[in-house]
C-alpha cells in the first residue's frame, strides 16, 4: 500500500538575518527548525507527531500542506509529488489535503457566518448550486455534532470547543484524503478535549481519512495515533505503534516526554521529570551493527535513525 501523504528528508531553515547579527558584523543566522524529516501517513491511519515547544512540528506540517515552502526535500501527495508545484497547478490538489489550527478564533473570519464558513471551500473551488451548499453545510453541522439551527450565527457566540467543531466540518468540507490536524485540542479545557478527540476519531473512521496529528501531549494522541513519531530539534528521533512507543520506548527523549503524562497516581506524580538537553544527548542509545535491520551507513559521524524492528526506528549512535 502507498501512503497517502510521503514527506521526504524534508529541511526548513529560516534566515535571522536581520538586528545584532548584522549589526556586530556576523554572519546572518540561520534557525534550522525541521532536519531531514521522512514521514509516512499510510491511508485511513492516524500518524501522531509528538514533540515540545519549538521542536518544529507546525513547520513540518505547514510544509506538508503547501502553506510554507520547503528548503530542501519533497512532499509526495497520492502519488504527485506537490513540492515545487505552482498555485494554478496546485489548487485543484488542495481539495485532497486540509488543515485544522489550535487557534480557531484567529482562523474563523469573524464577518463570516458559521454557514458561509464552512460553505467557503465549496465557493472557492465553484463546487454546487446555492441550494446543494445549504443542504450538504446542514450534513456537516450534524456531522461534527452542531445543531443546524447555529448556521446564520457568528464564531464569537461560540465556545471554544464549538469553534473547534466548525473548522473541522469545514476542513473536511471538500471530503479530503489526509487531514493535517496542529494541536486541535490544546487550546481546550479536559472534557472539551475528550469530546473532540472523539469526534475526530469518529469522523476518521466514517470518512476513511489518514491524520497527520501533531501535538505536545503524548497521551492527547495515545487514543487516536495508530503510530506515534517522536520530534526533538528538528528531527525524529522515535518512531513506533502506538503502543510501542508507551511500552517499550528506546530514546531518551521519548522517555522523558512519557515522563511528563500526568500521573492520576500522586506517589509516581513526584517523580515527574524532565531531563535536561545534556542528559538526553548523554544517554542516547547505542546499537551495534548486528542489531539493526536496515543497513545504516556507518561513516556517517553522530546519531542516525535506525530500524530496532520492522516497525520501530529509533536515533542511535551506531558502533560497528
Ligand atoms: N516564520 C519563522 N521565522 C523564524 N523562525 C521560525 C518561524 N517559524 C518557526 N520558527 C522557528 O522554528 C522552530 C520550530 O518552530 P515550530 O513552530 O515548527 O515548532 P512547534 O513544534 O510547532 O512548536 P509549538 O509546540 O510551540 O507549536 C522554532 O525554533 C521557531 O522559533
Ligand atoms: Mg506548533
Amino acid at each position: 500500500m502507498s501512503p497517502v501523504l510521503e514527506l521526504r528528508n524534508l529541511r526548513k531553515s529560516f534566515g535571522m538575518g536581520s538586528g545584532f547579527a548584522n549589526f556586530f558584523g556576523g554572519a546572518p543566522q540561520q534557525v534550522v527548525a525541521v532536519d531531514g524529516v521522512s514521514l509516512n501517513v499510510m491511508p485511513r491511519k492516524v500518524l501522531g507527531l509528538v514533540g515540545e515547544s519549538g521542536s518544529g512540528k507546525s513547520t513540518c506540517g505547514l510544509m506538508a500542506m503547501r502553506l510554507l515552502d520547503v528548503t530542501s526535500g519533497e512532499i509526495i501527495v497520492n502519488g504527485t509529488d506537490i513540492t515545487r508545484l505552482e498555485p494554478a497547478v496546485l489548487k485543484p490538489l488542495r481539495k485532497q489535503m486540509q488543515i485544522v489550527f489550535q487557534d480557531s478564533y484567529s482562523s474563523l473570519d469573524p464577518m463570516m457566518t458559521l454557514s458561509q464558513i464552512v460553505a467557503e471551500p465549496f465557493v472557492i473551488h465553484g463546487m454546487y448550486t446555492i441550494q446543494e451548499r445549504n443542504e450538504i453545510v446542514g450534513d456537516l453541522f450534524e456531522k461534527v455534532g452542531l445543531d443546524r439551527s447555529y448556521r446564520s450565527r457568528y464564531p464569537h457566540e461560540l465556545s471554544g470547543g464549538q469553534r473547534q467543531r466548525i473548522s473541522i466540518a469545514r476542513a473536511l468540507a471538500l471530503k479530503p484524503d489526509i487531514l493535517v490536524a496542529d494541536e486541535p485540542t490544546s487550546a481546550l479545557d479536559v472534557s472539551v478535549k475528550a469530546q473532540v478527540i472523539n469526534l475526530m476519531h469518529d469522523l476518521q473512521e466514517e470518512m476513511g481519512l489518514s491524520i497527520l496529528f501533531i501535538s505536545h501531549e503524548l497521551n492527547v494522541i495515545r487514543s487516536l495515533a495508530d503510530e506515534i513519531a517522536v520530534m526533538h530539534n528538528g528531527r525524529i528521533v522515535e518512531q513506533a505503534p502506538t503502543e510501542t512507543i508507551f511500552k517499550d520506548a528506546q530514546h531518551p527523549y521519548t522517555k522523558s516526554l512519557l515522563n511528563a503524562i500526568p500521573s492520576l497516581d500522586a506517589r509516581k506524580r513526584v517523580r515527574r521529570s524532565f531531563m535536561t538537553a545534556e542528559e538526553i544527548t548523554a544517554n542516547i542509545p547505542k546499537v551495534s551493527q548486528a542489531d539493526i535491520t536496515t543497513t545504516a551507513n556507518v561513516s556517517t559521524t553522530g546519531p542516525q535513525l535506525v530500524n530496532v524492528s520492522e516497525d520501530h526506528k529509533v536515533e542511535a549512535i551506531v558502533e560497528g
